[in-house]
């Protein structure tokens, strides 16, 4: 449709045909000059929308839909009575078909395979809904001065709705935020307010092991004296038996952190476990753990197939977090070394390894950027490597010495397209060849999605 355009101002209103697939997962259109982004649209919508932000410069602009005249794909009705409003599911209207496909999009114009590439069919989550086994909430006051617990509005990140149920997350998450809040309300508690950073409570986590059951509550609070969390912990452990761990932790900065600097075992163990089958894992309050347990075993099955190991391997396993990478490729290398950020996590991986009676991994603590170059120095040699960064990719010299290392194979997983993009063009141009690649789908409802991709030399 042709339609003539005048220079978009915020709070103007446009209609406009969605053609385009932001690698977040909205939709984009062009009006004159101008690329807009909307939420909540996807290609082949057209729509009234109303401009909110201009950037006349880089002639980019976000739009908020007013009405849908045309919709490409079928809604439905969102499973979530929090649906539009809250900033965690983005495409629960969409049926799961139409997700995957929209997932794949995403990937294919972000990655821009070869046509040599072999595609691996998308592994799809076997349950879209109450899959997440771990949720960060929020702490904030109503209108009337209560205790509110719940997640953020789409890009407000200094708001948050209270809380009914989320359905991303198993029921007891959301029973634990009923229950706290109640708790909060009839004892008075503050709640932290981020312009005064005055006020007690901050952050509420719940961990749900989707194996075992076990469950870990987590509260973050400001430096001010908590006497009460006994008392809360008493009542949250009476009412659910399946409560395994109750852990305070207290973050003094400003920032929105949900872990603190200083915590303590309220009542319980300090970790619970989970089986990513044929391994027992223990997860402790700040590590960090695949959110999708189902479709995290399945997708480290799958890197294991693509490492292609014979039995006499050395593997790196870069980014190695709990060490759950680690672990599954054991099974059929000779050696892995495990290089990870986190202390906390480089000792939960050596635990698990010893745990399930795995003796041939080693773990190391430290910034894969400089470890790997040491690795590198020291001459160590890997015929196959593993690299699951976090979304921004991997550092500039992690990369590099990836590439000096030459492991014959390189298995990147990935959360963030746009990354690997840009990291498989730095891969592609020292001599590596993508062979495969294939998303795994973590995150149901939300436009994430892993991505295996097998680099081979030569
Ligand atoms: C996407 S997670 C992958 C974890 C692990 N592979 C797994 O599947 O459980 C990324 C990991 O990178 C770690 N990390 C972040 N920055 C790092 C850095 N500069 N060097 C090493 N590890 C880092 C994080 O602590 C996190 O455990």
């Amino acid at each position: 449709m042709s339609r003539e355009y005048v220079k978009p101002k915020p709070g103007g209103v446009i209609e406009v045909d969605v053609d385009g697939l932001s690698v977040k997962g909205h939709g984009t259109a062009s009006c004159g000059e101008y690329r807009v982004t909307i939420r909540g649209t996807v290609p082949g919508d057209t729509v009234v929308a109303r401009l909110r932000k201009v950037r006349h410069r880089r002639r980019e602009a976000e739009a908020r839909v007013v009405d849908r005249t045309d919709a490409s794909l079928e809604r439905q009705e969102a499973a979530c009575n929090h649906f539009g409003l809250c900033g965690g599911c983005l495409w629960q209207d969409l049926t799961y078909d139409d997700q995957i496909l929209l997932k794949e999009r995403v990937v294919w114009e972000a990655v821009q395979p070869a046509d040599d590439v072999e595609i691996g069919q998308t592994l799809r989550a076997p349950s879209p809904l109450q899959y997440r086994n771990k949720m960060e909430f929020s702490f904030g006051t109503g209108e009337t001065g209560l205790v509110e617990i719940g997640l953020h509005p789409a890009g407000q990140f200094g708001r948050i709705f209270d809380l009914g149920l989320c359905e991303l997350v198993h029921p007891v998450a959301s029973e634990m935020v009923e229950d706290i809040r109640v708790f909060a309300n009839e004892r008075g508690l503050s709640v932290y307010d981020l312009k005064q950073h005055l006020g007690l409570l901050r952050f509420l986590t719940v961990r749900y092991a989707a194996q075992t059951g076990e469950v870990m509550v987590i509260l973050t609070t400001s430096e001010e004296p908590f006497p009460l969390v006994e008392d809360l912990a008493t009542r949250l452990v009476e009412k659910h038996p399946d409560l395994a761990s109750v852990v305070h932790t207290i973050n003094r900065a400003k920032a929105q952190v949900a872990y603190g600097d200083e915590s303590r075992v309220v009542c319980g163990k300090p970790a619970i476990n989970d089986r990513l089958e044929p391994f027992m894992f223990e997860i402790s309050p700040a590590s960090f753990f695949q959110p999708n347990t189902f479709q995290a075993e399945r997708m480290f099955e799958r890197v294991v197939d693509l490492a292609d190991l014979s039995g006499g391997e050395t593997c790196l396993d870069a980014y190695c977090g709990t060490g759950g990478i680690s672990l599954f490729l054991s099974q059929m290398a000779a050696r892995v070394v495990g290089v990870e950020v986190s202390e906390d996590a480089i000792r939960d991986a050596v635990g698990n390894s010893a745990r399930n009676g795995v003796e041939n991994c080693q773990f190391i603590s430290g910034p894969a950027e400089d470890l790997l170059g040491q690795l590198r120095d020291q001459g160590d040699r890997f015929d196959v490597a593993v690299t699951d960064p976090p979304r921004a990719g991997m550092h500039h010299r992690a990369l590099r010495a990836l590439i000096d290392l030459r492991p014959e194979r390189i298995i990147y997983v990935s959360c963030n397209p746009a990354a690997l993009a840009t990291d498989a063009a730095a891969l592609t141009a020292h001599g590596y060849r993508m062979e495969y690649l294939q998303l795994v789908d973590m995150l149901p409802q939300t436009p994430h999605c892993e991505v295996l991709v097998r680099f081979c030399l030569g």
